[in-house]
């Protein structure tokens, strides 16, 4: 893949806690528009890889090249300035703010005037925040939570939850989303209604994306490509068909012996 049709490469990343080595050189890149997923049993370095190209880890080997910059030493505000947005496995939301307001701090970093409404400044403050109230009603509309936008965040359901960390990550305008299972702890129809809004959000708002998620139907359903990590390195990467029949996969999900029944 060339630097103008990646927007992330990911080289021989590495990354180390004390004795333990969460990832070995791993290197993918993720085309401008793809929706990539990263599979691989528990522990095998998915959050580390997320935390990695965020920012919330730096890799103690390799580099992370976002949009053809390298971003590697950059902080997680910085790369989130520069368009990476992320959900996380375990939720982030402020439980007691309203879903409008949980929505909003995304939103934040772009308020430039935010500090100089003062005299001078608050005409255009105040024309910013409209264009940004009026940016997040969109996403709302597009997460179909109109009906929950006064409501506390903490008093949601699940599913309704993981929705709104949705809203707020894609309130950053971000190039490229990261999402560290998002349909963990959903029903049937929540995982259905979840999967639906990924898809859009690549395909009609355009936006990159990098999704760890373990149930396999949903993976091999919707995603471009698929990157396996097993122990920190990269075992298989292709096209969802590909991962499927690769036994290499099989064996790491299930061990030698139950290979079979996979396919
Ligand atoms: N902050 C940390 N400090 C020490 N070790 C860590 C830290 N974060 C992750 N690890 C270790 O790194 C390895 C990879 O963990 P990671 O959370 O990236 O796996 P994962 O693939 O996301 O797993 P899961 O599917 O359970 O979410 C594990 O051995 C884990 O214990
Ligand atoms: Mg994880």
């Amino acid at each position: 893949m060339s630097e103008e049709t990646a927007i992330l490469d990911v080289r021989a990343v590495s990354l180390q806690f004390g004795g333990v080595r969460a990832l070995s050189g791993v290197t993918f890149s993720v085309a401008k528009g793809e929706l990539f997923a990263i599979i691989g049993p528990n522990g095998a370095g998915k959050t580390s890889m997320m935390n990695c190209i965020s920012g919330r880890y730096t890799p103690t080997d390799g580099r992370v090249v976002f949009k053809g910059r390298d971003v590697t030493d950059l902080k997680p505000n910085q790369r989130a300035d520069l368009g990476i947005g992320r959900t996380f496995q375990n939720l982030a939301l402020f439980g007691h703010m309203s879903v409008l307001d949980n929505i909003m701090v995304g939103r934040h970093h772009l308020l430039k005037n935010g500090f100089l409404s003062g005299a001078l400044y608050w005409g255009l403050a105040q024309r910013e925040e409209l264009s940004h109230r009026r940016a997040v009603e969109d996403i709302i509309d597009f997460l179909e939570i109109t009906h929950i936008r006064k409501a506390m965040a903490g008093t949601l359901s699940y599913g309704l939850r993981k929705r709104v960390e949705l809203a707020r990550a894609i309130a950053l305008k971000p190039d490229l989303i990261l999402l560290d299972e998002p349909m963990a702890g959903m029903n049937l129809e929540e995982k259905e209604d979840m999967a639906r809004f990924i898809i859009d959000l690549n395909e009609e708002w355009g936006i990159s994306v990098i999704m760890i998620e373990h149930d396999m139907g949903v993976v091999m359903d919707i995603s471009h490509r698929v990157a396996v990590l097993d122990f920190g390195q990269k075992i298989a990467e292709g096209l969802p068909d590909e991962i499927m029949s690769n036994p290499r996969v099989k064996t790491a999900y299930l061990g030698e012996d139950d290979a079979e029944e996979v396919a």
